[in-house]
């Protein structure tokens, strides 16, 4: 029995066998192809075969050597909406030719009657065809335009329909046209029977009529009785099937999880969309700090802003940035509870870990989170727009740089990662500031931020004790964990790579 286990290796899916069986429709599909000479896989048509059994009867014919198959890589075209709209109700040059077909008509008549988007079209398109305003008067277009213009039309007809071939200068021009024509590659198969396919072919026929699915109307009619049954054949090599997987970020960010709650941390969560001040007022981040540039950070329409959480605070926070507190002077500037009240999208989590505190201010707290954050950034092989970072933040009588550092590296070592470095570092909301830098096979990651927050942000808050925080990449992590040399390789949904990350751990 050792010939079905050949199921089981994927590597011997597809080698050659002595006499395959082929299915009735592989024998329509063999049938077919005995008539043509070459075709391509979307012009075979078989009667009461649709297109994926005759797709699905190519892939076996093919692993099954009976047919020869070449790919071509195929543009197909389609209509936008908007080039829809433009089938429908004519382009915008074809309907400004309407207007000015007398002569004597404006600019203007064309931008009022078109609306001044499909009217600025309009004349544009117009301008490249030689008929431009002079003294803000079009002159009246020559006969020869209109069957022109109509030939445009007739190609999106066309387009729509995917009738070929398309000529290339029609194309050429939609092609740079915004938004009214789509491509979209995609690879055909190109089919040919070969002959061992054309002695297949002739050994089948004659039986071409077979049982497969035993239905009841071939039992009430008892013609099961004289028509024979398609064989069984446990030896068919079939493709192996993979189960579905988790991602490789949720695994390590469950790792994660587990590692903090294993220390004793309770986990947060919060919001993608957090109001400047909790998102930065609160955390001493003044406010023409370059972190609160549009250039990086997603702001986002707050004309119908929700009441904020613990509005009592805004006072709190322009206090301290505009006078300090105790012996600290503040930013001394004039602040402003509109930029404070900005919606965005949140750019890091410590927004939770410091609301959390606010929430929480019995003393000791122990809080993390695994949460997504955005960052208007460009993108490149060790920075996202978007990522999670692994939060948290120990509040109590006890906490110090020293548990801090004890921490991180308690907290790495669990990972597997030994070699740790921390280098100062700066932030508006917590003073000392250090980074965290993983050392693995020689080469250095810079993971993420951490630091003992500034009095600023937990006196005026009411938090007694000394707070130690830290936001940590979680994509930064997964490179060094799965061994990636490009952060963006996590989110490309490379299968092959989903498959087979599990084993590199
Ligand atoms: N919030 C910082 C960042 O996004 C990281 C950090 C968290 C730094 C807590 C210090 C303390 O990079």
């Amino acid at each position: 029995m050792g010939e079905i286990s050949m199921a089981d290796n994927p590597d011997s899916y597809g080698k050659e066998q002595s006499s395959p069986d082929v299915s009735p429709n592989e024998v329509k599909v063999l049938s077919f192809l005995s008539r043509q000479k070459v075709i391509l896989e979307t012009e075979i048509s078989i009667d009461g075969l649709g297109q994926r059994e005759i797709s699905s009867a190519i892939s076996w014919l093919e692993s099954k050597k009976l047919i020869d198959v070449s790919r071509e890589d195929h543009t197909e075209y389609s209509l936008t909406d908007e080039g829809e709209r433009f089938l429908r109700e004519g382009l915008p040059e074809g309907k400004a030719l309407q207007i000015i077909r007398n002569g004597n008509a404006t600019v203007r008549d064309v931008l009022e009657t078109l609306g001044q988007a499909e009217g600025k079209i309009a004349l544009a398109q117009l301008a490249k065809l030689g008929i431009k305003p002079s003294g803000g008067i079009l002159p009246a277009p020559e006969m020869p335009i209109f069957s022109y213009l109509e030939g445009r039309r007739k190609f999106l007809e066309k387009i729509r329909t995917g009738k070929e071939p398309l000529e290339s200068e029609m194309l050429e021009h939609f092609r740079k046209r915004e938004n009214v024509i789509k491509e979209r590659k995609r690879t055909i198969r190109i089919v040919r029977i070969n002959p061992a396919g054309m002695r297949v072919l002739e050994a089948s026929s004659g039986n071409q009529e077979s049982i497969g699915t035993l239905t009841p109307d071939l039992i009430q009619s008892g013609s099961w009785k004289s028509t024979p049954f398609q064989k069984y054949d446990l030896n068919s090599r079939v493709e192996r099937i993979l189960g579905s997987g988790i991602h490789p970020i949720s695994y390590l960010s469950r790792m994660v999880r587990d590692i903090f709650l294993e220390l004793g941390f309770t986990e947060m969560s919060g919001h993608y969309i957090e109001h400047a001040a909790w998102n930065m007022d609160a955390l001493f981040i003044p406010q023409d700090h370059p972190a609160r540039d549009m250039q990086d950070t997603f702001y986002i329409d707050s004309s119908n802003a929700p009441e904020m959480e613990h509005p009592e605070v805004l006072e709190i926070f322009r206090k301290v940035h505009e006078k300090g507190i105790r012996g600290y002077t503040g930013w001394g500037y004039r602040w402003s509870s509109e930029k404070a009240a900005q919606l965005l999208l949140r750019t890091h989590t410590t927004v939770s870990t410091i609301r959390y505190l606010y929430e929480h201010k019995q003393a000791p707290q122990a809080v993390f989170s695994v949460e997504k954050v955005f960052r208007h950034e460009s993108v490149d092989w060790k920075h996202l727009a978007e990522l999670h970072q692994i939060e948290g933040a120990y509040y109590g009588k006890d906490a110090s740089l020293a548990s801090l550092k004890w921490l991180m590296r308690e907290f790495y070592r669990r990972l597997g990662f030994t070699q740790l470095r921390f280098v100062p570092s700066y932030y508006p909301y917590t003073e000392p500031s250090m980074d965290v830098i993983v050392t693995i096979n020689g080469k250095e990651m810079e993971l993420g931020g951490s630091g003992v927050f500034r009095p600023e942000v937990t006196e005026p808050l009411g938090l007694k004790h000394p707070v130690i925080a830290w936001g940590l990449g979680l994509e930064r992590l997964a490179m060094i964990y799965f061994g990636l040399d490009d952060i963006r390789d996590i989110y490309q949904s490379d299968i092959d790579w989903l498959r087979s990350y599990r084993m590199k751990i």
